[in-house]
């Protein structure tokens, strides 16, 4: 078995001394394959990423040592930088992932030019350095997963190689409605839709999401989607692993620390939180979550001195002006927010945006509310940690927006992502709630957030693959 995905499991870093440090790769894509364990014994074809990781491969061959990768089989494919640049940054990033989360400020953008086709030769010839690397890696009838837009074209082309393959290709973002899709060059569009459907089969997150490729690849292809088999497998939290790691040591330090900065109130109580945890995606809406927390304080002052936003914004994707210009409003929102309300023992909103997973789950267990608010979300992992983490319970404030919101609809506060007051109302509602049905509904979360964690998300996926029956599962 092997899979594929641009990001693979580690991405390393030169230290001073020549020597190298790796590090778990970020994001739903890494958390939900890392479930496959080395005892699968499949092999995970990934793009070196970085300096680092180009270093890596020099060194090794492209074969990661399993004390890298706790013991995961990685062939690590180093394609020229230029080349990766401009597949990745210029395509997969900046149109791909903007066509599917329909991030485009349409009066300006897109504009599909002679660069652009360059960045297309370029997506071209890294999805064909993937194939190939595959088609070197598989064994006879072997069954191949291919992750993400990032690698929309390999299907087809593996396919062309080895026929013999049993191909698998699963979407971890969202899936453009047809009339946002076909804003792509007509020819472009026909050869994403193709590429996927080289696969024996396609998966997507939700059936929203697999019912908006079906209607692209109708509006688009003349037989629609041939005979590629449609499912949808809704990536979960793993219980087990979050609860345990949750209550080591280097969380309960950063538990510590936390409590410090978010204080007491007037009458001596720890003040409330409202806590979000993201990469710096524009995506994620970050922004209007801040402008909806300063809503919220200006129209009820009442919460002044009592509760503190804490926000982590993790860096993602800093090679786009677009990302550095977002995470610099980022911070000035924060402060703004901060100078306007706070007071010397109060600070209304505590940024962090440095990495860390340990803090990310110190944030978790002592969350009163979670704001989860993106503009659109493939699923969004978050959603689904949170109540399995949250010491005393937490009330969910989501976008129905997010993938996660067909499966925990009945248990969150629900909002429009675009609307501000709404979500500021929503985030009164939240700190109102009762601790007792507070506890209650995040057990019910917590249940619905852990029912398909990531080992069995992925072995139905190669078993639905593996198996011939039309399991057509569109919601
Ligand atoms: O989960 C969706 C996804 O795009 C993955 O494909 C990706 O690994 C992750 O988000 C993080 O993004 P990036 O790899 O670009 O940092």
């Amino acid at each position: 078995m092997l899979v594929a995905s641009n990001r693979g499991p580690v991405s390393y870093t030169v230290l001073g001394d020549g020597s190298m440090r790796a590090k778990r790769g970020g994001g739903g894509l890494v958390s939900g394959l890392s479930a496959i364990g080395p005892d699968a014994d499949a092999v995970w074809v990934c793009a070196a990423l970085g300096d680092g990781d180009r270093v890596a491969v020099e060194r090794t061959g492209g074969r990661l040592p399993s004390e890298d990768t706790g013991g995961q089989r990685v062939r690590m494919l180093g394609i020229a930088p230029e080349v990766h640049a401009a597949a990745y940054n210029g395509i997969a990033n900046s149109v791909l992932w903007f066509v599917h989360h329909m991030l485009y400020q349409i009066p300006l953008e897109p504009v599909f030019d002679a660069e652009f086709r360059q960045q297309w030769a370029a997506y071209e010839e890294y999805n064909a350095a993937f194939a190939r690397a595959l088609a070197e890696e598989a064994a006879e009838g072997a069954a191949v997963l291919v992750q993400d837009y990032h690698l929309a074209l390999v299907p087809g082309m593996l396919r062309e190689l080895r026929p013999d393959l049993l191909i698998g290709h699963f979407s971890h973002t969202p899936w453009a409605p047809p009339e946002y899709f076909r804003m792509l060059p007509d020819d472009i569009a026909e050869q994403v839709l193709r590429g996927m459907l080289g696969a024996d089969r396609l998966g997507f997150l939700t059936g929203r999401w697999a019912a908006a490729f079906t209607a692209c690849c109708e509006a688009v292809l003349p037989d629609g989607t041939g005979g590629t088999r449609i499912g949808v497998h809704g990536l979960g939290a793993d219980g087990d692993f979050l609860r345990e790691r949750a209550h080591r040591e280097d969380v309960d330090e950063r538990l510590a620390v936390l409590r410090g900065q978010i204080g007491t109130d007037p009458e001596g109580r720890p003040r409330r939180t409202i806590v979000r945890v993201d990469r710096t995606e524009l995506s994620k809406n970050i922004i209007r979550g801040l402008l909806a927390y300063r809503q919220f304080l200006a129209d009820h002052p009442e919460w002044h001195e009592r509760v503190v936003h804490i926000a982590f914004a993790y860096p993602s994707r800093q090679d786009l002006a677009v990302y550095r210009d977002y995470t610099a409003e980022v911070s000035r929102l924060a402060a703004e927010v901060n100078s306007t309300y706070g007071s010397l023992g109060w600070t209304p909103v505590v940024l962090h945006v440095e990495d860390d997973f340990a803090r990310s789950l110190a944030a978790y267990r002592l969350a009163d509310v979670a704001l989860v608010n993106p503009v659109r979300d493939g699923m969004n992992l978050v959603a689904k940690e949170v109540p399995v983490v949250s010491d005393e319970g937490c009330v969910l404030v989501l976008s129905r927006e997010a993938g996660a919101y067909e499966e925990l609809a009945d248990e969150v506060i629900a909002v429009n992502p675009y609307d501000v007051t709404g979500t500021a109302a929503a985030l009164h509602t939240a700190l109102g709630v009762a601790p007792e049905q507070r506890a209650e509904g995040t057990k019910r979360l917590a249940a619905a957030a852990t029912a398909l964690p990531p080992a069995k998300w992925f072995l139905d996926q190669l078993s639905a693959l593996r198996s011939d029956t039309n399991d057509d599962r569109l919601a």
